[in-house]
């Protein structure tokens, strides 16, 4: 018997994304592979702080509120230190919006590079102190034509982006990215301090079985978010969805491109903009979601059409499988 040897051609993510660029011509100046392998490095540098926040002492809260009104953990601070510091010094950076940051970081002009970076360092904060899954969105635009970076250069829909990611911090760490020619994911090879290609052009199934909602407000929501969630817990025909909801953005995203179904977080009689922020969150999300061949809306509008005002502007979201999500929007064609 032949025992299969570990494969030794490996593809790296900054291998991979040399190649894209190549294939594509824009390799010319190679600076969002570089703005790309700074990400990567503040992945590693999070992930290796997340596994060991219970021996460093860094579970809990920092003793400070961000501009949200939530409560920052130390993870979060700690992670968002690490994302400015490194997109700073990366020399490939203009604008840095981050969750945790009230105002837009503008980059003096000796660190200044061409691209804006919006991003959660520490998504599903709630979880860090179970040990469950958390992780890091961003998005990447280039500054507009003439412009030397200012707020107004994240002020675009998300359809403008040039690219955008997460990495997810579970049983091992991966990142998962798209520069706007399909979704490629990457799992973190520790021994190696590489991501390596695992999961070679992400396209979720057209209809999936899982929903995924915070179904503990549905006092609060909408009729027709409410009357989708009955028509697929009591279908006609066949048998109901599975509910899987972890609470971290990042991870039910992650299980909804990989498995299909829905992702959903309404906006509601409570909350009127939903709780996902659009930039940092909504927008990289839907990017993704998109490359991947699903769809992504508010329930009435295409997400990545939407226009901020304002940096840390909220937007409803439901993503996912396009039958599902399609499913969804007739109930708010219904107009219930
Ligand atoms: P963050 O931890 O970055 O503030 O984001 C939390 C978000 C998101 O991760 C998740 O989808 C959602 O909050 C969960 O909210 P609920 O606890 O209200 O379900
Ligand atoms: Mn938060
Ligand atoms: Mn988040
Ligand atoms: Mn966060």
């Amino acid at each position: 018997t032949t025992e299969e040897l570990p494969s030794t051609d490996i593809i790296t993510l900054t291998r991979h994304v040399l190649l894209d660029q190549l294939r594509l011509g824009t390799a010319a100046t190679g600076d969002l592979t570089l703005l790309l392998t700074a990400i990567q490095v503040t992945s590693k540098f999070i992930a290796t702080n997340v596994r060991r926040a219970r021996l460093i002492n860094l579970v809990g809260l920092a003793g400070e509120t961000n501009v949200q009104g939530e409560e920052q953990k130390k993870l979060d601070v700690l992670a968002n230190d690490i994302m400015v510091n490194s997109l700073r010094a990366s020399g490939k950076t203009a604008v840095l919006v981050s969750e945790e940051l009230e105002d837009a970081i503008i980059i003096e002009e000796r660190n200044k590079g061409k691209y804006c970076v919006v991003f959660d360092p520490l998504d599903g904060s709630s979880n860090i102190d179970a040990g469950v899954n958390i992780g890091t969105i961003f998005g990447i635009y280039e500054v507009r034509p003439g412009s030397s970076g200012t707020p107004e250069d994240v002020l675009r829909p998300g359809s403008e982006m040039v690219a955008a990611g997460y990495t997810m911090y579970g049983s091992s760490a991966n990142l998962v990215l798209s520069t706007g020619s399909g979704v490629n994911g990457y799992t973190l090879d520790a021994a190696l301090g590489e991501f390596i290609l695992t999961h070679p052009d992400i396209k979720i199934p057209p209809r999936g079985k899982i929903y995924s909602f915070n179904e503990g407000n549905s006092m609060y929501f909408h009729p027709p978010v409410n009357a989708y969630l009955h028509s697929i817990k009591h279908p006609k025909t066949g048998s109901p969805y599975s509910a899987r909801y972890i609470g971290s953005m990042v991870a039910d995203v992650h299980r909804t491109l990989l498995y299909g179904g829905i992702f959903g977080y309404p906006d509601d009689k409570k909350s009127k903009s939903g709780k996902l922020r659009m930039l940092y969150e909504a927008f990289p999300m839907a990017f993704l979601t998109e490359q991947a061949g699903g769809l992504a809306t508010t329930g009435t509008k295409r997400i990545l059409d939407l226009v901020p005002k304002n940096i840390h502007e909220r937007c409803p979201v439901f993503l996912g499988s396009r039958d599902d999500v399609r499913d969804l929007m007739k109930f708010y064609d219904a107009k219930l």
